[in-house]
């Protein structure tokens, strides 16, 4: 996916500016006056699902309530708090730690893993495509985890010593979510279970990258934004938040909302290829990220797709007469995403009919 972006320059570190104390922020990182930031928009009232209740394999009140509840929070705002979920609050503790502690290293031993121009792995953030961009108020370090001999390793600290153990570990976990999921969201829409997991194509070759986002604090969250406006390429997205410094806002019904933080809670989204197999019915939320004056945030982003060649559609049944068939069969989707991406523009409109 990398291949067709164009050579690109890196900024500098979000961090090293954060820490040089600028009272006035770089103005490539000033968004125009359209972008609307609210940093204290409403709080959303976001569903909570137990995913232990899906995870019971014969059907019972509790659980035809949960895919109810399910199919509601995915087809009006397409993100949830997944709770229950099995992981345990110390485990995911130290996936928190992992990224905290790499960005707490010095400057050089970050740069050992530095993304290189024309990549989008490693340590870094934002490619420069043009002079126009506005940067987001980032650090980041991205890195595929599967399929297993597209994994760069050069790009994996060796610091903190358990990173990758850790990282391993918790994508085996999500794993085994993100089946849970995609086969309780069929359920929800009354399709055979496999619907959605058969479009992953080989399971070892499922695309799985971690992102790891780092958020300085910054003198001006009324004009820059941590994150611009994206929806996810992805089929599902699991993010782990700090469990005390807010920043996620989702679009619904054209209004801006705050992500609540729910301790130890996973929040999950759908992504445009979720929108894509379900016609439309599901909804790839548009997401951005705020920032603020006095705390750092690190998040845990990570993000799995179907295997790069398998190819992906809408599911037959979610066409009808009344839903007739809105996007295209497509092959590696992300591909498509980060042509897209730094210009704003929504790889969901290309595959649009
Ligand atoms: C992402 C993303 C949100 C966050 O990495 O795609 O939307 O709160 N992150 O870090
Ligand atoms: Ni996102």
């Amino acid at each position: 996916m990398a291949e067709s972006l164009p050579p690109t320059k890196s900024p500098k570190p979000v961090q090293q500016l954060a820490a040089e104390a600028c009272k006035q922020v770089p103005e490539n990182y000033i968004q125009s006056k359209d972008a609307d930031i609210q940093p204290s928009c409403p709080l959303l009232d976001l569903a909570s699902i137990d995913l232990s209740l899906l995870s019971s394999s014969t059907p019972s009140p509790a659980r035809e309530k949960e895919l109810s509840k399910l199919r509601s929070t995915l087809s009006s705002c397409g993100c949830f708090q997944a709770i229950n979920h099995g992981i345990s609050d110390d485990f995911l503790d130290k996936v928190g730690e992992i990224g905290k502690s790499f960005f707490a290293l010095p400057m050089e031993e970050k740069q050992k893993y530095g993304r290189s121009p024309d990549d989008t792995e490693g340590y870094g953030n934002d490619s420069v495509l043009s002079e126009h961009q506005i940067l987001d108020w980032t650090d980041r370090l991205y890195l595929t985890v599967s399929p297993e001999e597209q994994i760069k390793y050069n790009l994996w600290p060796a610091n903190p010593e358990n990173f990758r153990e850790v990282l391993k570990e918790y994508i085996k976990k999500l794993t085994a979510l993100n089946e849970l999921l995609l086969k309780a969201i069929a359920l929800s829409l009354n399709l055979e279970e496999n619907s959605f997991v058969n479009q992953f194509g080989d399971r070892d070759r499922a695309s799985k990258v971690a992102r790891f986002n780092f958020y300085p604090p910054c003198p001006s969250p009324d004009l820059v934004l941590g994150v611009k406006p994206h929806a996810d390429g992805t089929v599902l997205t699991f993010l782990l938040q700090n469990k005390d410094v807010e920043g996620l806002q989702v679009l619904k019904d054209g209004q801006w909302f705050r992500v609540p933080i729910v301790p130890y809670a996973i929040v999950v989204n759908v992504g445009d290829q979720a929108e894509i197999m379900t016609n439309g019915v599901l909804k790839s939320p548009v997401h951005r990220v705020v920032t603020n004056t006095e705390r750092e945030r690190n998040t845990l982003a990570v993000f799995f797709c179907p295997d790069s060649n398998s190819e992906i559609g809408p599911v037959e049944k979610l066409i009808t007469e009344e839903r007739p068939r809105l996007y295209r069969n497509t092959r590696n989707f992300v591909g498509l995403f980060f042509q897209n991406y730094q210009q704003g523009k929504r790889p969901l409109d290309v595959v649009r009919i």
